[in-house]
């Protein structure tokens, strides 16, 4: 499905021990992504999207973490490397923009500094070099005034310029893969659209391989090659965009799917959003997840969970015991129609 394959996950499971008892967070992911290849994961809050894209980079709590399976970035096992080979990976070949860039960047430390850092520790430059570097990454992702931007705060940016930051701070040492866990969380849909238009540029520039989460399907629509639909802690339903959007198989996608608004739809028009609640990651069934709010649910869903198997249409998987197998339901829907970018930009 996507060439040469950068990074193969197999059988990821990542389960937290907390007062509760245990939350299955992540629970047998599979997945891979070709280099330069765009793999867009979707799903609701709580699904595991977050703690899926850690856990591909080993960014989660010392203690009490239980991780298992595979994580294969260019044929190294990142889950058998040892801390600080790790570390001397991260920004410089696999990079993440984290949820919330707040967090992320430091508070205290100024814009410039947080950049020249990585590139004089992964790159090895000289001061003059690196704050070069950095001037112009801040160009390349929009900052109007780079040079004031180096001496800043993060906290006296707005919003869109403190994503722009995260963006170049991520890719300040061209990475090969770079993980984007909901990059455009808390902007207005607009600045939302150039934050996006110019990852996928920096990324075709780049030839960068890219994991776009997010809860939001429309986004990952005309920007993703693959989707993959996560609910529960797994893939639901994995395929190409176009394939996914034209012939879902997996009710929870339908629901997903319709939840989008429409071009056609009039603004006066409720959306329908999928009815009842994700599932307590406390819980262990034995049945399918989605079956409390599957309208197509029967005996079989309540006892057996599907397994992830492919379809008729290549590249194509679904779990799901009675799919809705290739219904034509969304094939002129806007969000797969080419955008158009120019008037997007400032
Ligand atoms: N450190 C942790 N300890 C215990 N449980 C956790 C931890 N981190 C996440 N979880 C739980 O794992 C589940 C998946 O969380 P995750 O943050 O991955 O969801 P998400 O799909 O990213 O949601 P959102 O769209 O809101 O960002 C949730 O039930 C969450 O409460
Ligand atoms: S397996 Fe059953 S409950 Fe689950 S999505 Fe399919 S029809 Fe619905
Ligand atoms: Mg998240």
């Amino acid at each position: 499905m996507t060439g040469d394959p950068i990074l193969e996950v197999s059988n990821l499971h990542t389960h937290f021990s907390t007062d509760r008892g245990l939350i299955r967070s992540v629970n047998g992911v599979s997945l891979s992504i070709g280099r330069g290849r765009t793999l867009g994961v979707v799903g609701e809050s709580g699904s595991g999207k977050t703690v899926l894209a850690r856990s591909i980079m080993g960014l989660l709590p010392s203690a009490n973490v239980y991780r298992s399976g595979s994580v294969v970035f260019e044929d190294v096992d990142l889950t058998k490397m040892d801390p600080k080979a790790l570390r001397k990976l991260f920004g410089a070949r696999i990079a993440m923009v984290f949820q919330d860039p707040m967090t992320a960047l430091n508070p205290v430390m100024r814009v410039g500094h947080q950049i020249t850092e990585s590139l004089r520790l992964h790159l090895h430059m000289s001061r003059h070099d690196a704050r070069e570097s950095a001037v112009a990454l801040l160009t390349q992702v929009g900052i109007p005034s780079p040079e004031m931007a180096l001496t800043q705060f993060p906290g006296q940016l707005s919003g869109g310029m403190r994503q722009r930051v995260m963006i170049a701070v991520a890719l300040a040492c061209s990475p090969r893969l770079l993980l984007a866990d909901e990059p455009t969380t808390g902007l207005d849909a607009t600045v939302q659209a150039q934050v996006l238009d110019l990852l996928q540029d920096l990324q075709h520039e780049r030839h960068m391989a890219m994991i776009l989460v997010t809860h939001d399907i429309g986004v990952v629509a005309s920007r993703a090659d693959v989707i993959a639909v996560m609910y529960a802690g797994r893939i639901v339903e994995i395929a190409p965009a176009k394939s996914l959007f034209t012939a879902p198989m997996m009710p929870y996608t339908y629901g997903l799917l319709n939840s989008i608004p429409k071009i056609t739809t009039a603004s006066h028009t409720r959306l329908t959003s999928i009815p009842g609640r994700p599932p307590d990651p406390l819980a262990v069934g034995s049945g399918c997840e989605f079956a409390p709010r599957c309208a197509y649910a029967r005996d079989r869903c309540i006892d057996q969970r599907p397994p992830l198997a492919p379809s008729r249409t290549p590249g194509h998987k679904f779990a799901c015991w009675y799919p809705l197998d290739g219904q034509k339901v969304l094939e002129s829907h806007p969000f797969l129609q080419p955008r158009d970018r120019e008037s997007k930009r400032r």
